[in-house]
């Protein structure tokens, strides 16, 4: 199986999330994110030759029996295309504050939609009280596409510094935090995880 995170607009949770479900699965990570030191930051999370940057202009190799998560922003070129019709799903992560992230994720859903109609939405680090009114607005506007929701959490910030995964989130925090991470993040990434895992069939179309 293989899947890409991607947003047009940064900041959104693309390298997060792409290298915890990349780590979850034990799958290759191929990222266009080098901007951000990437490979400095999570390199070291996989075995040699697991993960993968992608330069400018650099040919993109995939072998087929290869399960690969994408971490991958920027336009949407000739090889980016490619890979969206190869992935078995697109998802989308939206950071949301304002119209500001709003627009530029329903613009993306629609361009990725073009190429590859498995899409998941992805509303991450998103203040409480903002959730409710972009889900709801997001479901309206792409019925027909799962939304899920990661909470911010000071933990998933510094998991770079942890050099953890997101499950790994359990190990770290007490009292009121591990609490809270007990009861309400980890259930929201198993959630997601959980419908990841069970997409099996391909839906594209050209
Ligand atoms: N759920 C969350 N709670 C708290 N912080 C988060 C969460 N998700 C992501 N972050 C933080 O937000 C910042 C942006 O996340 P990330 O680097 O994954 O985004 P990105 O889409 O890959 O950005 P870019 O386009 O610049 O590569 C990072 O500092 C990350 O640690
Ligand atoms: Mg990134």
């Amino acid at each position: 199986m293989n899947f890409l995170f991607y947003s047009a607009i940064g900041r959104q949770g693309k390298t997060t999330h792409a290298i915890g479900y990349a780590q979850y699965k034990r799958s290759k990570l191929y990222t266009n994110d080098l901007q951000n030191a990437t490979k400095e930051l999570y390199g070291d999370m996989f075995k040699n030759g697991d993960f993968v940057e992608i330069g400018i202009g650099k040919q993109i190799e995939i072998d087929d029996s290869d399960n690969i998560v994408f971490d991958f922003g920027g336009y949407i070129d000739s090889r980016l295309v490619d890979v969206i019709k190869y992935v078995d799903a697109c998802i989308v992560p939206i950071s949301y504050q304002s119209k500001s992230e709003y627009i530029p994720a329903v613009r993306t859903i629609n361009a990725l939609a073009e190429h590859n109609k498995n899409i998941v939405i992805l509303i991450n680090n998103t203040a409480t009280k903002l959730i409710p009114e972009v889900k709801e607005a997001l479901e309206e506007t792409f019925p027909n596409y799962p939304v899920f929701v990661v909470n911010s959490s000071r933990y998933i910030s510094r998991l770079a510094n942890y050099q953890k995964t997101l499950f790994d989130l359990l190990e770290v925090g007490d009292g009121l935090e591990k609490h809270r991470i007990n009861e309400v993040l980890i259930p929201q990434i198993k959630t997601f995880y959980s419908h990841l895992d069970n997409i099996s069939s391909q839906v594209h179309y050209d």
